[in-house]
């Protein structure tokens, strides 16, 4: 059994390669991003959610947190692929405590890599049927700034904690998929 998150900026193919690899090896697939947007219609939540998700902001830890370690602690046996989460030093320790009190640990993070550039381009494309409501110029430019200032620093976290794989993003999905089968190879 392994737990895996897969990381990288708005559009680097997260959740593109998390389909790929939950199917293939069995792995109850948590994409936060999905969870949130499912919760969009909630009567208690979905107005919040929809505030930060359009504006692209990070929705509130509070709520992050719970629903995704409620969907993790449910589906913990197969293994579990974080896609999107965590976003932040206080989520990245909240689920360090939640590994530890599971009795399980976090095998590996995939970093994906792609420039800001080519991330817009596959965004915008993504935006002309997707019907996101972030999927728009404005609110991608501001995705990333939230990126590089409050998800990006936990590259450091991880990697101080030699955790970290880092590949090239670019290449089209399957070789990226086949380039994370190698890495997996080597650490299962
Ligand atoms: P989220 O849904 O997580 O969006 P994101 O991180 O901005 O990422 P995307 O879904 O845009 O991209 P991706 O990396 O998954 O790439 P994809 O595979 O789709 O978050 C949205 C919002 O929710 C946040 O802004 C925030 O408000 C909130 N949120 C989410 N998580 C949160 C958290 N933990 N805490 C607080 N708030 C949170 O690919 C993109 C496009 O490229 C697709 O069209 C795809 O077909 C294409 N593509 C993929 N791979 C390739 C390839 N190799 N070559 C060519 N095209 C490709």
């Amino acid at each position: 059994m392994f737990n895996l998150i897969i990381f990288g900026p708005p559009g680097a193919g997260k959740g593109t390669q998390a389909e790929l690899l939950a199917k293939k090896y069995h792995l109850t697939h948590l994409s936060s991003g999905d969870i949130l947007r499912q919760a969009r219609d909630s009567a208690r939540f979905g107005e919040k959610i929809k505030k930060y998700q359009d504006s692209g902001k990070l929705v509130p830890d509070s709520l992050v947190i719970e629903m995704i370690e409620i969907q993790a602690e449910k589906n913990i046996s197969p293994g579990l692929l974080f896609d999107g989460y965590p976003r932040n030093l206080k989520q990245a320790h909240s689920l360090d405590r939640f590994f530890k009190k599971n009795k399980t640990t976090l095998t590996t993070v995939i970093n994906l890599r792609l420039s800001e550039t080519l991330a817009i381009q596959r965004i915008m494309k993504r935006g002309q049927t997707s019907g996101r409501s972030d999927d728009t110029l404005n609110t991608i430019k501001n995705r990333f700034k939230v990126y590089r200032a409050q998800t990006a620093p936990l590259l450091k976290y991880y990697k101080e904690q030699k955790k970290l794989i880092t590949i090239d993003g670019r290449p089209d999905v399957s070789t990226v998929f086949n380039d994370i089968q190698t890495i997996i190879k080597n650490i299962s």
